[in-house]
């Protein structure tokens, strides 16, 4: 301790986090990987990142868009109006439920930038189906997931004619809108199915965060809005910027909607509108239909999060000092009685706002989100004071805070959005990694910090018991569920599965039936790799010729993935125990192009080699 200036509390750090050689993590956490369109695994307590997991983004080690047939197919269903994406903006990842608790199936994840969800399989944390429905323009409150996770939600933010029109922003009353899009997932088929799947239309505020109801509210859904003003900036054009005619109101609406309601009205005939290929049920409706009710909420709110019982729902408000918790059964009451005090200038009604809430705590600067522990305790991030404030969510009481370093932002509790939180573990989320790590330029990292919740070696107090930083976009949520939840394949069984289908592939290659067969002007590889060789290892094809490589790895023992390079092709797919791949693309440069394993899989790793030759064209 001496040597190393350690204090005791460090200590205690150490030795809570400190995981030996060979032990594994009781928690995984999946965070969003921001810019980098990528999900991180982290282990907890110890924080070790344990993979990255290719989603919006192609990622090369995976093979995630790099010459694989079914991943590119994957990323080709994020293309917006028709073009290629590259990149995303990961908000907020959502674990998969059964009856409001995780069930370590899928995750669902979303790219606020440019609309989209995206499904990957926890068998072997590969993305199977991202979706986009080309009428929003950008989105937030996504993706968050019904209880028996039958809908995934997703949000619009910055308002725009819905299904991409143009409309002047001068039209912005009249033309832009919101949705919340409710994607109907089948958990049997592992996919979003878009045709089941329906959005409801809202006014232009910036809808910001939801979230689902659960047991008492399940059937619900609420969300945020901020810019009721409906301020559109132009500062060039005599207008405030957005930021100060955003934020001209006290207050701002609360969404308060029936989805189970709305999903009966979208199966309806004649009661929902196609835009973009999309069921919407129009604003219209959904007020009539009575699916939408307001209720005001404090001053530019940002997070919204329904306790494990269902019954309330905690708001922060980003220019409010208090968590401002609504109540269910208040709300329910107001909603029968047709208790309204106003309606907002499209015609959804108002809900008395002193009536629908349980009573607001006191709890600093800028509380943003709020996670949950079993012990009846809420934790909510303030991104202005930069710490976390624990308080009790029955008595609306602060108990303690902790600080943070720098400007919090999500926070993620173990199992804490659940109907039953675990406690033990938090994380804070926080944008700017100022002075914790050895400079690296101007672009800081972004830090996680893990902090105890049972306080056992800190007075009952919460403590800091870890510094991690990421280097790669801006993490911005994550889920952390209890790894003994998680059942992920150790190889693909049997030898020839596709992992993008998860079927055994119509192309897979036998043992001993390796062959090059042409049909027309293409030409089939039949391919096997089993260390350390592929088979065949000569190609032959001329200039001109589509290729199609249909490549099965042999191996099942579970430390055998091989990679694939081709030279100049901007190909390399990995392919791990008994994978089965297809690579499609067309020779078109003559000359001698070696092929390789990326992986080193063996003792003669450097040995598994070949050659693909394209003869130019015309040659005799
Ligand atoms: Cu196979 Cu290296």
């Amino acid at each position: 301790m001496k040597e190393r200036s350690l204090s005791e509390a460090d200590v205690v750090a150490a030795l809570k986090t400190y995981t030996p050689t060979g032990r594994k993590d009781e928690y995984y956490i999946f965070a969003s990987g921001g810019h980098g369109g990528n999900l991180i695994v982290v282990g907890v307590p110890s924080m070790r990142i344990l993979k990255y997991i290719g989603v919006f983004t192609p990622e090369p080690w995976q093979g995630y868009g790099y010459g694989d047939d079914g991943t590119r197919e994957v990323l080709a269903g994020g293309r917006v109006h028709g073009r290629d994406i590259t990149w995303g903006d990961m908000h907020h990842p959502a674990l998969s439920e059964t009856n409001g608790q995780y069930d370590g199936e899928f995750i669902f994840v979303n790219d606020k930038a440019n609309p989209r969800v995206a499904v990957v399989n926890l068998k072997d944390f590969e993305t199977e189906q991202i979706i986009t429905s080309n009428l929003i323009e950008s989105e937030h409150g996504a993706t968050f997931v019904t209880p028996n996770t039958d809908y995934v939600i997703e949000t619009s933010q910055y308002p725009a004619p819905l299904g991409g029109e143009y409309a002047d922003i001068k039209e912005y009353n009249d033309k832009y809108r919101g949705a919340m899009i409710f994607w109907r997932f089948d958990r049997a088929k592992r996919r979003i199915v878009k045709d089941e799947s329906f959005a409801i239309e809202l006014p232009p505020y910036m809808q910001d965060l939801a979230d689902a109801g659960k047991l008492t509210s399940d059937g619900w859904a609420f969300c945020n809005s901020i810019n009721t003003e409906r301020a559109t900036g132009g500062n060039l054009e005599g207008q405030p910027p957005l930021e100060s005619g955003s934020t001209q109101n006290d207050m701002d609406y609360f969404h308060v909607i029936n989805w189970k309601k709305a999903a009966e009205v979208a199966k309806t005939a004649g009661k929902t509108k196609m835009i973009a290929g999309m069921k919407v049920i129009t604003l219209d409706t959904a007020i009539s239909e009575g699916l939408l009710h307001f209720i005001p909420e404090p001053k530019s709110p940002h997070g919204v999060d329904v306790t494990p019982d269902g019954e309330d729902i905690v708001v922060g408000g980003k220019l409010d000092t208090h968590a401002t918790v609504y109540n269910f059964k208040k709300i329910q009451a107001l909603i029968e009685a047709k208790k309204y005090e106003a309606k907002d200038p499209y015609g959804v009604p108002i809900l008395p706002y002193q009536d629908a809430i349980r009573g607001q705590v006191e709890l600093g600067l800028g509380p943003l989100h709020t996670q949950f522990d079993d012990k009846g305790f809420a934790y909510t991030s303030l991104f202005i004071e930069t710490k976390v404030a624990k308080w009790n969510v029955k008595e609306l009481k602060l108990v303690e805070k902790i600080s943070t370093h720098y400007n919090i932002g999500h926070l993620v509790a173990a199992e804490g959005d659940t109907v039953s939180p675990d406690g033990k573990y938090l994380v804070a989320m926080n944008k700017w990694a100022l002075d914790r790590f050895a400079p690296v330029g101007p672009l800081l990292p972004q830090n996680f910090q893990l902090i105890d919740l049972d306080g056992s070696g800190n007075g009952g107090k919460m403590q800091l018991l870890y510094d991690m930083p990421l280097p790669l976009g801006e993490p911005h949520n994550a889920q952390m569920i209890k790894a003994d939840k998680l059942k992920p394949w150790d190889i693909y069984k049997p030898v020839g599965m596709d992992p993008t289908t998860k079927e055994h592939s119509p192309n897979t290659v036998e043992g001993g039936k390796e062959r090059i067969e042409r049909k027309g002007d293409t030409v089939h590889v039949y391919m096997t790799a089993i260390r350390s060789h592929f088979t065949p290892d000569i190609i032959r094809v001329k200039q001109g010729d589509k290729v199609q490589i249909h490549l099965t790895s042999l191996e099942q023992a579970h430390d055998a993935t091989h990679g694939f390079a081709l030279d100049s092709h901007n190909i390399n797919i990995s392919l791990e125990p008994g994978e089965h791949s297809d690579i499609s693309f067309v020779a078109d440069k003559a000359g001698v192009f070696p092929m390789y394993c990326t992986e080193f899989c063996s003792a003669l790793h450097l040995e598994m080699a070949g050659y693909f030759l394209v003869e130019p064209k015309g040659k005799k």
